[in-house]
């Protein structure tokens, strides 16, 4: 069985003795494998450099470094994706070296005086790792494929639909407009409709219309002339032209001021922008992507949002739902961010342990997929080991414990200030009457505990039971 998944593997040898690094050598050629051979750390850190070996056996104790270098080196190699497997070769009974190198990502170590047996045998078992670390990534490959465009990923019936109407899109100059919650990825769906698109070669100009004054938007999107107001002193062009024959994604649309939002239409209109401070029109060649995190119809309700400009932009509508509404997409997600951050940081970890999965599911990511991102790449820098346990997980995503949620659930349609006095009163006679306990507990603090407790007239109750502290 072991035979069927592993191959021959590339090995390279760190040792100063060359007789032993020649004995190293002779075996493991002998087993099939090709190795190649090195002198101190300098030289192992040299070889590193280049294609990466499968595995590198290292003498803990080199001349010119410690073996160390070389493990930790060889498991922060962030370029390939397959992280080189490490076996550290240990003299004269010390563990200790052995331990640390372990906890730097080592896989095996070995004694001297080498046995050729055991040399053989954790060769063996560290080309069954190996090969099962490669079929591991292959299918991950596969599953990235399948369940993506261009990046995104997404395998629910919601994201699969946005994806067919991203494709149906991409090569037409539709414009669309992207709606979703916060860090659910419409920047990134905005760039990927340009990247799938013949417009990929030419610019993608993103340009955030609730971060600047309206002044300042109109000049940033229509450039202005000199003179045009107070400063400026020079011609120059606006995001418009600088998207030429290229896309144009304004995010945060629904929060563009009216005046603005006029102009956008006029030139959406005629394909024509004026720079301010002038009449002369340019014509443009531009595809107009959108977003917004806001509802656009209730924005158009409170007269905050032209609805003819609605119309314009929503040509196609493509809404990302939030996570929470997908989260049998959070496994894939979550795997694919541990994967890129212990790349970016180079941990040597790989996965989640499924504890640790199990929390992430039952949080509610209001930030969404950033949200999930962001915790993920904490845990990874937070990691002991491989898998990432349940440990790693953010306090903010565990449970608040207490309550199970079908208790919660029971409250639903009750008057708010009752089931604010019942909790109140029972976290209070809970803790004795310790107010400064109680409100740590409730998570206010002890000023609005103190205003509760007369609010609802607790005050006796309370106030017998606390007296003594
Ligand atoms: N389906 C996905 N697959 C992979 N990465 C994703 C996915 N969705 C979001 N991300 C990542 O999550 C982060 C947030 O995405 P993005 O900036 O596109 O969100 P947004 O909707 O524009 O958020 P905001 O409204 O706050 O600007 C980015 O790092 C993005 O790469
Ligand atoms: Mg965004």
């Amino acid at each position: 069985m072991a035979d069927s998944v592993s191959s021959a593997l590339q090995i390279l040898i760190v040792e100063d003795d060359r007789a032993h690094a020649r004995i190293i050598a002779e075996v493991l050629e002998g087993e099939g494998h090709r190795v190649a051979a090195v002198h101190g750390a300098r030289e192992g850190l040299a070889a590193l450099e280049g294609r990466p070996p499968d595995l590198v056996i290292t003498d803990l104790r080199l001349a010119d470094a410690s073996g160390l270098e070389i493990v930790r080196r060889a498991r922060a190699l962030r370029e390939s994706a397959a992280v080189p497997q490490v076996v550290v070769v240990t003299g004269y009974g010390t563990v200790e070296g052995a331990v640390e190198a372990m906890r730097c990502g080592a896989l095996h170590y070995l004694q001297k005086p080498l046995d050729v047996g055991i040399l053989r045998e954790t060769v063996r078992a560290a080309a069954d790792r190996i090969a099962l670390e490669r079929k591991n990534r292959e299918l991950q490959e596969t599953l990235d494929r399948a369940y993506s465009f261009q990046g995104i990923l997404g395998q629910t019936r919601a994201m699969q639909r946005v994806f067919d109407v991203m494709s149906q899109v991409a090569a037409t100059d539709a414009t669309v407009l992207i709606t979703g919650e916060s860090g659910t990825g419409k920047e990134l769906v905005a760039q990927a409709l340009h990247r799938a698109g013949p417009r990929r070669d030419a610019p993608f100009v993103p340009l955030n219309c609730a971060a600047l004054a309206e002044g300042v938007l109109e000049s940033e999107l229509f450039g202005h002339v000199r003179g045009a107001f107070t400063g400026a002193h020079a011609e120059r062009q606006g995001r418009f032209e600088a998207a030429h024959g290229g896309t144009l994604f304004l995010d945060e649309v629904g929060d563009m001021p009216l005046s603005t939002q006029a102009h956008l239409l006029r030139a959406l209109e005629s394909g024509e922008i004026v720079r301010v401070g002038t009449n002369t029109p340019r014509r443009v060649d531009v595809r107009v992507i959108a977003a917004t995190h806001r509802d656009l119809d209730s924005r158009v309700r409170e007269g905050a949002f032209r609805e003819d400009l609605g119309f314009r932009l929503r040509v196609v509508e493509l809404h990302i739902p939030p996570l929470r509404e997908r989260l049998a997409d959070l496994p894939h997600l979550a795997e694919h961010f541990v994967r890129e951050a212990a790349r970016r940081h180079g941990k040597p970890v790989r996965t989640l342990a499924p504890e640790a999965l199990e929390l992430l599911m039952a949080y509610r990511w209001p930030g969404n997929v950033r949200e999930l991102k962001n915790a993920v790449e904490s845990m990874v820098l937070l990691s002991r080991g491989d898998p990432i346990g349940p440990d790693a997980v953010p306090p903010y995503v565990r449970p608040a414990g207490g309550e199970p949620p079908d208790v919660l659930q029971a409250l639903s349609g009750l008057p708010l200030a009752q089931v604010e006095r019942a909790l109140v009163t029972n976290t209070l006679r809970d803790v004795g009457g310790n107010r400064e306990q109680a409100a740590r507990l409730l998570g206010v603090s002890a000023r609005t505990l103190y205003r509760k407790v007369s609010q609802y007239g607790l005050a006796r109750r309370a106030g017998r039971a606390g007296s003594a502290g």
